[in-house]
């Protein structure tokens, strides 16, 4: 038995712009967070070092590139970017390995310090991995895939529970120069399907089948299912989690036993700095999920320098992010950002309500966490069920409390700052994305002690500069004020294309708004420059704070074969913040009953999407608000959702004004 698996340059603009913003530039002190920068004696107070990171990001940039990361051969430019051009590219002519960088790196003093807690399925069954053991096992992943035949640049599909041998295979892909491509687990098999088939992947990697809160959930069954429609699939490893019996066919290798025949010392591969480190599929406001690709050492610098200084992380504390590493908050705070500082993190397989509300807290008292970063979700799931879950626990080893993935409401702010932090911890709510690495708005780092304002990441990380824009694409001055989110600076995290469609990335982030980055999201700015993220602008849906495009579950709905159109917008939910509503219209000779149709749907919705993507509301009309153009108007289907039917405002350019009234007659049925 495998015995470790056991065990821009800115202009003066912005720079008036930050000095007139009271809350950021309040306090000044006199010390850096980083020592790089030290010797520059101007640097004086955060104010100012955040200052200097737009003004000079070729400076800042190359001197924590230089000093964080480990560099097999120097980089001569640190940056040749040009966001009208569509071109990001950083730390030009270096060479590295994101794999030595989180594992190799630290064995000389961190061998036998533990790189990460399994936090299995049941509570207080958990494991510890060294460093040690950890390079280990990447070591034989590694010399496992390249002896089957997988090299540089070649994907790597990675459909696992969440588990150390997770990270060790996408550290073992990044240490030969692959780029893994993690699915999450929950999602079905044709999602599977499509992704392997969109990165053209011959190698698969899942587990015989995972657990997750008490249940089986048949992984190996999905990937067969998946992999008998993608035929450039060469090889299956198949890790045993729970030693089913599962059915092992002609591709399919045991990932422990083609393991236990290699040896751990695996020569990594000298990747260059812009070489694909990885690609991870989101949802998108149209068509099918799209892979971001990531870069090797830009997204790793920026990883472990928004790892450190988010959430001023100490040496030897436990970073308990609980996102599955099927989404990019795995990759960036439970994987890169952590093992790139040294640290040890938290690898969580449950739920947060598995076996009762309190799994969380009780994690937190059993491990001695110093941290967690979770979703609002959770938290609103969690404190509807009462303080008692969580005041039956010590939580004081806790110190900094962190959330991500979609607007954190003042209930569950006060929840969280009250009764889980009682008081002591700063609320970290961090805004970020899939495509740009990293955590850009949070409200740390900022001066020692500053105003943390409730429900609301509040301040550009280093080197990003945030900037609101109306409708006609102009920058929006007024200090109070809401726009369209997006970014004016280049930052080494960002990422640098959709794989196999570079146009759609630029067209998608880059030509909306030219020489910005944009993000998709509303945004407010308070009076003091504090900013609040208000949600998407687009179709896209934001779901228990996974992304989900409208227009992926509407090709579903729209497939069956007794649907004859369907529109899918978001409405407020309690616990999911947004839940999905989908308005349907039936053919005319479709014979099922509306309930025969509406469970088929949410079926067909789980099988070829998720168990998240099924909607919470059907509603057969008799028709969609089609307007004079050919667009559904989809302002009057989420007021018709959210149930504020009052005031649908215009409805004149429709081509069909009367199908409204009919709309609104059977959402008053469904109450
Ligand atoms: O709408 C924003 C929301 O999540 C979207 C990004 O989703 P994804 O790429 O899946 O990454 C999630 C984890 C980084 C954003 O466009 N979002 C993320 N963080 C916040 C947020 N909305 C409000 N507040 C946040 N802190």
């Amino acid at each position: 038995m495998y015995g470790c698996i056991r065990s821009l340059r800115r202009s003066w603009n912005l720079v008036q712009q930050v000095q007139k913003l009271p809350s950021l530039a309040r306090c000044i002190n006199t010390t850096t967070p980083f020592p790089e920068f030290g010797n520059m004696t101007d640097l004086r107070s955060h104010q100012d070092l955040y200052r200097f990171s737009l003004t000079d990001p070729q400076e800042f940039w190359c001197r924590l590139a230089r000093t964080r990361l480990k560099w097999d051969k120097d980089f001569t430019t640190t940056f040749d970017s040009n966001l009208r051009e569509g071109k990001i590219a950083w730390f030009l002519d270096g060479k590295l390995n994101a794999a030595v960088n989180c594992v190799d790196r630290h064995l000389p003093i961190k061998g036998d310090q533990v790189a990460l807690i399994w936090e299995r399925d049941e509570p207080g069954t958990q494991e510890y991995y060294t460093y040690r053991q950890l390079a280990d096992m990447v070591g034989q992943i590694g010399n496992v895939l390249r002896n089957s035949g997988v090299s540089k640049g070649d994907r790597v599909a990675i459909y696992l529970p969440m588990a150390p041998i997770t990270i060790a295979t996408m550290l073992a892909c990044a240490r030969i120069g692959a780029i893994h491509s993690v699915v999450f687990a929950g999602f079905s098999s044709d999602a599977l399907a499509s992704r392997i088939q969109d990165a053209k992947a011959e190698t698969v990697v899942t587990a015989d089948q995972g657990v997750r809160g008490g249940k089986v959930v048949e992984l190996k069954r999905a990937v067969d299912d998946a992999v008998s429609r993608c035929p450039t699939v060469k090889r299956v490893f198949v890790y045993q989690r729970t030693e089913a019996d599962v059915p092992m066919g002609k591709q399919d290798i045991l990932l422990q036993k083609a393991m236990n025949a290699e040896s751990p010392c695996c020569e990594p591969v000298s990747m260059e700095s812009e070489d694909t480190l990885f690609m991870l599929y989101t949802s998108g406001s149209t068509g099918k999920p799209k892979g971001i690709t990531h870069s090797t050492a830009g997204y790793l610098l920026y990883t472990t320098t928004t790892f450190k200084h988010v959430f001023d992380y100490k040496d030897g504390e436990k970073f308990g992010c609980v996102a599955d590493i099927g989404w990019i908050t795995g990759h960036s705070y439970a994987l890169y950002g952590p093992l790139s500082n040294g640290g040890t993190t938290l690898l969580f397989e449950s739920t947060p309500t598995y076996p009762n509300p309190g799994r969380y807290w009780e994690m937190v008292e059993r491990l001695q966490l110093n941290h967690i970063y979770l979703a609002p979700t959770s938290l609103r799931l969690l404190l509807k069920s009462g303080d008692s879950w969580a005041l039956n626990y010590d939580l004081s080893s806790l110190r900094k409390l962190g959330c991500v993935g979609e607007p954190l409401n003042h209930e569950a702010w006060e929840w969280y700052y009250r009764v889980i932090g009682k008081e002591r911890c700063d609320i970290i709510d961090t805004w970020w994305q899939t495509e740009t690495g990293g955590i850009c708005i949070s409200p740390r780092p900022s001066t020692p002690g500053a105003h943390i304002e409730p429900a609301m990441p509040m301040r550009p990380f280093f080197g990003i500069d945030p900037v609101l824009v109306d409708h006609d694409g102009q920058e929006v001055t007024e200090e109070d004020a809401h726009g369209a989110l997006c970014i004016r600076s280049i930052w080494p995290g960002m990422a640098r294309t959709i794989y196999g469609d570079h146009k759609r990335f630029i067209d998608t982030y880059l030509n909306p708004v030219p020489g910005m980055y944009y993000t998709g999201d509303g945004a407010h700015r308070h009076p003091g420059g504090a900013l609040q993220i208000t949600g998407r602008m687009d179709d896209v849906l934001n779901v228990s704070g996974h992304r989900l495009g409208s227009a992926e579950v509407e090709d579903v709905l729209d497939d069956h074969p007794a649907i004859a159109e369907s529109a899918v917008v978001g409405f407020p939910h309690d616990v999911k913040g947004e839940g999905i509503f989908a308005f349907v219209v039936r053919k005319d000779d479709a014979v099922e009953s509306e309930q025969e149709i509406a469970d088929n749907l949410r079926k067909k919705v789980k099988k070829e999407i998720a168990s998240y993507a099924q909607p919470d509301q059907i509603l057969f009309t008799p028709g969609l608000p089609w307007t004079r153009s050919g667009k559904i108007m989809r302002r009057i289907l989420r007021k018709v959702a959210a149930n504020e039917t009052e005031d649908l405002g215009d409805v004149t350019t429709l081509a069909n004004p009367s199908v409204v009234a009919a709309i609104v007659e059977r959402r008053a049925m469904l109450q």
